[in-house]
């Protein structure tokens, strides 16, 4: 063999030995958790035969707790980039069987330079995440490690889509990457996110408590709104990331790609004139509503199990992708509240870092009411949402179904919050707020002067609601474009975005606002 063919050799003996990550055992190991490993995922996720591996000779340089004697080829990551669906991508995926996963300071330095290409080429950034945390023999380096990724994850947001799969555990300061990153995908079952363990639990606050109730998939998803789609398995999560991908642009500066729509634009859905129940109480299903406007009635909800008063996901309409925010009348009456308005704030101000633009379906009552919602800042968070649409430069389009009553009237993308094309269906209420709750601050007096107080109080009421819950009112000032046949409404939204494709609208040069956070 010639001394050439035989470095070419040690070439293809190295790489197939770095494909091997942490071994055949721990690989098995791997597999036994249900688990995938880095690479397995990664074909999973990326088009055929598309991935480019970076760095596969990096080794750590750790020399404490005899860690030179253990160095394994890549360290605990593989990195690279891709294509999903033709598109350029750039991957990294934790590789749990190196030690763990455990983040080292040239693990870091691997993830940062994958980010940093992102960020040269404007292509997103797709993160599977499964470590045991900070590489516990590397102590500051590590850290420092972590620090040197988050600091790029505050830079590169806003500017290229960032995703995370957690597939398996991501604990301590390792949890801040993902967090600070647009969407965090967790697998039920093999996923887990917490700041401290159940044993640091324990020996501070005395609390028992498992993995999976401090930080699975279910607490994230339905108590903390940390997790935005929890999957079935890891398998799951990464068919979730490719859908969601495609939703969404490469870079601030561009639009995400049309998809051909073999939907027909000026599609009517009768059902939509019968679909608001006679009695102003009873509620009916806004998924129903989202599915007959959009293409092919598909939708990808974003945090579907929490804040359920307020549905947000992406669709399209006639090819082009859209946010939908909508109110959802069958839980809480689609009351907004102070979870229901940060769920909202954070994808309307997504969609608009991203040129998407904004759907909105409104059929509000108003915000929650009480000390509960008072105590837990309900102020400040019901002023992200209408910061967050205030703010907002990409076409805007609201839908009035029914109710709009007072500041939820406002904050649901209303016209002086620079709404492009606000609509609203014959049986739209929009006013100051409902007509019971009026007449009680208007003619209490009258009503108990009289000899028949409820019959005082139901016609005053009745006066109200003709003057006021009707959408005619707003739209003789102006407030609302028109008033449309509810069957219609794909056809008009979808005229409406196609009028604003050329919106050009830019907001005051500053450092950057101070949202209430
Ligand atoms: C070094 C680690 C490690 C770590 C796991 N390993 N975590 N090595 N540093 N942080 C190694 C194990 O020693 C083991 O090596 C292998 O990875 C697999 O781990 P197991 O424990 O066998 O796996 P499992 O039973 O599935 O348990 C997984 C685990 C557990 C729950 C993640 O390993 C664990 O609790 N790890 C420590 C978690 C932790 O406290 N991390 C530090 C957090 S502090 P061998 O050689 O036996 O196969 C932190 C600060 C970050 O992260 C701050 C950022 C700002």
């Amino acid at each position: 063999m010639s001394s050439q063919l035989e470095k070419v050799q040690e070439l293809i003996n190295l790489r197939k030995e770095a494909r091997l990550g942490g071994g055949e055992k721990a690989i098995a190991k791997q597999h036994e958790r249900g688990k995938y490993t880095a690479r397995e995922r990664i074909e999973q996720l990326l088009d055929e035969g598309s991935f480019e591996e970076i760095d596969m000779f990096v080794r750590h340089r750790c020399h404490n707790f005899g860690q030179e004697k253990k160095s394994i080829l890549g360290d605990g990551v593989v990195t690279g980039y891709g294509t999903i669906e033709g598109r350029l991508v750039y991957v990294f995926a934790q590789d749990f069987t190196v030690f763990g996963g455990s983040l080292s300071e040239t693990m870091a330095l691997k993830i940062c330079k994958i980010m940093d290409m992102a960020m040269k080429m404007g292509a997103p950034v797709i993160g599977l995440n499964d470590s045991g945390g900070a590489r516990i023999q590397e102590g500051i380096n590590a850290l420092s490690g972590y620090a040197e990724i988050f600091q790029r994850n505050i830079l590169a947001s806003g500017v290229i889509p960032q995703i995370s799969a957690i597939l398996g555990p991501c604990a301590g300061g390792a949890v801040y990457s993902p967090a600070l990153t647009d969407f965090t995908i967790m697998a039920k079952g093999i996923s887990y996110m917490f700041l401290t363990g159940p044993k640091v639990v324990k020996t501070v606050t005395g609390e028992d408590v498992s993995q999976e109730d401090l930080g699975g998939a279910d607490v994230h998803s339905k108590k903390s709104g940390v997790c935005h789609i929890a999957a079935e398995d890891g398998e799951d999560a990464i068919r979730i990331i490719r859908k969601l991908f495609s939703y969404i642009p490469q870079n601030n500066l561009e639009e995400t790609p049309l998809v051909e729509c073999d939907d027909p634009i000026d599609r009517v859905d009768d059902e939509l004139n019968e679909i608001i129940p006679d009695s102003a109480n009873k509620p009916y299903d806004m998924y129903r509503v989202i599915g007959a406007i959009v293409d092919n009635g598909e939708f990808l909800e974003i945090q579907p199990d929490y804040a359920k008063n307020l549905i947000i996901g992406f669709a399209r309409m006639n090819g082009q992708a859209v946010g939908v925010v909508a109110n959802q009348p069958k839980f809480l009456a689609g009351v907004l509240d102070s979870n229901a308005s940060r769920k909202g704030a954070r994808f309307v101000r997504f969609c608009d870092a991203f040129n998407i633009p904004l759907v909105t379906l409104v059929d509000v009552p108003g915000f929650l009411p009480g000390t509960g919602q008072e105590y837990n800042g309900v102020i400040l968070h019901g002023a992200k949402l209408l910061y967050a649409y205030g703010e907002a430069t990409v076409p805007k389009v609201t839908v009035t179904l029914r109710k709009s009553y007072g500041g939820s009237h406002i904050v649901m993308s209303c016209k002086q919050l620079r709404g492009d094309m606000n609509y609203a269906w014959p049986t739209a209420e929009i006013a100051v707020m409902g007509g019971a709750g009026a007449v009680e601050v208007l003619y209490a007096k009258e009503a108990k002067a009289s000899e028949d107080p409820k019959k005082v109080l139901a016609e005053k009421e009745a006066e109200y609601n003709k003057l006021f819950c009707n959408p005619y009112n707003a739209a003789r000032y102006g407030y609302i474009d028109d008033v449309i046949e509810p069957r219609n409404t794909r056809f008009r939204v979808i005229r409406a975005l196609q009028q604003l494709a050329t919106k050009k609208v830019v907001n005051p040069a500053k450092k950057h606002g101070n949202i209430p956070l």
